[in-house]
């Protein structure tokens, strides 16, 4: 089992910032990445069909029996995350939502935090639900920012049509005095910079795929599950449509050599 990969899965590249966080937090684990290139955006999508594509996302990813499964998209963690966890038996089940979440509440100081994520994720609420449980007396002040995943899935990472978009989108929110920002969608950090830039330095900005790779090493670490390999390897990539295009971006944002994407049918 410790040499079984972490299975990890998003409707797109979002999910790349969490590999890129496991890969820095777990450098010798194999990892098996599914992005779901076919079928994204999924934010846009009703709670029905994002609970159906999550059922299917675990599908493919049992098949190659990992030891945890990372669900690296805020949208199936705030609306499927049960669909995924029943889909997978007794193989531990990690979202980026509830990371995301206890990093923020532990981080802020006037207990006042921005999220930005997709339509469904901020009409669902969940992240409002993780906070105030964690703490109570924080004030969560939400933004949807449904053009990001776009930008993102075509690269314009420092692009004006970016900036401009953003300006548009973080205009409210950062005149609300939040300390904290939670990039509640994986994509976003795909667009990190620009997004600084526009909130300025003196709100911090939190990263749900970053929080969840600390998540789990603890959790591989707490179940005796770590990989006793000390060897790096390359992650086993597939997606449901367009794999040269994957392997391009996959280039561009891991700053690594053009994989190997393999195509597979959901
Ligand atoms: N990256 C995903 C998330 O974290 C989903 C983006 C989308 O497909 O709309 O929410």
């Amino acid at each position: 089992m410790n040499q079984s990969p972490i299975g990890i899965f998003d409707s797109g590249i979002g999910g790349l910032t969490g590999v890129k966080a496991i890969q820095a937090a777990l450098p010798f684990e194999r990892i098996i990445y599914f992005g779901d290139t076919a079928r994204v955006p999924y934010g846009p999508k009703s709670q029905v069909t994002i609970r159906k594509y999550a059922s299917d996302d675990t599908a493919m990813l049992m098949r190659y029996q990992p030891k945890i499964i990372i669900v690296a998209c805020n949208t199936v963690s705030a609306l499927a995350l049960d669909v995924v966890e029943k889909s997978c038996g007794n193989v531990p089940v990690t979202g980026v939502l509830k990371a995301g979440a206890r990093l923020a509440a532990e981080g802020t100081r006037n207990n006042r935090i921005g999220v930005i994520g997709t339509q469904a994720t901020v009409s669902s609420n969940a992240y409002g639900l993780a906070i105030n449980q964690l703490n109570p007396d924080i004030e969560v002040i939400s933004q949807a920012c449904p053009l990001f995943v776009p930008l993102a899935e075509e690269g314009f990472i420092d692009h004006p049509a970016t900036k401009l978009i953003a300006a548009q989108y973080l205009a409210e929110i950062t005149k609300e005095g939040i300390d904290t920002l939670v990039l509640g969608c994986t994509h976003y950090p795909i667009l990190r910079k620009v997004i600084e830039e526009t909130v300025g330095p003196d709100i911090r900005i939190i990263d749900s795929a970053e929080a969840v790779a600390f998540r789990t090493r603890e959790l591989l670490t707490q179940s005796g599950l770590l990989t006793s390999s000390m060897k790096a390897s390359a992650p086993h990539l597939l997606v449901s449509d367009l794999p040269q295009k994957f392997s391009m971006l996959y280039q561009l944002f891991m700053d690594s050599e053009m994989p190997d994407v393999e195509l597979v049918d959901v």
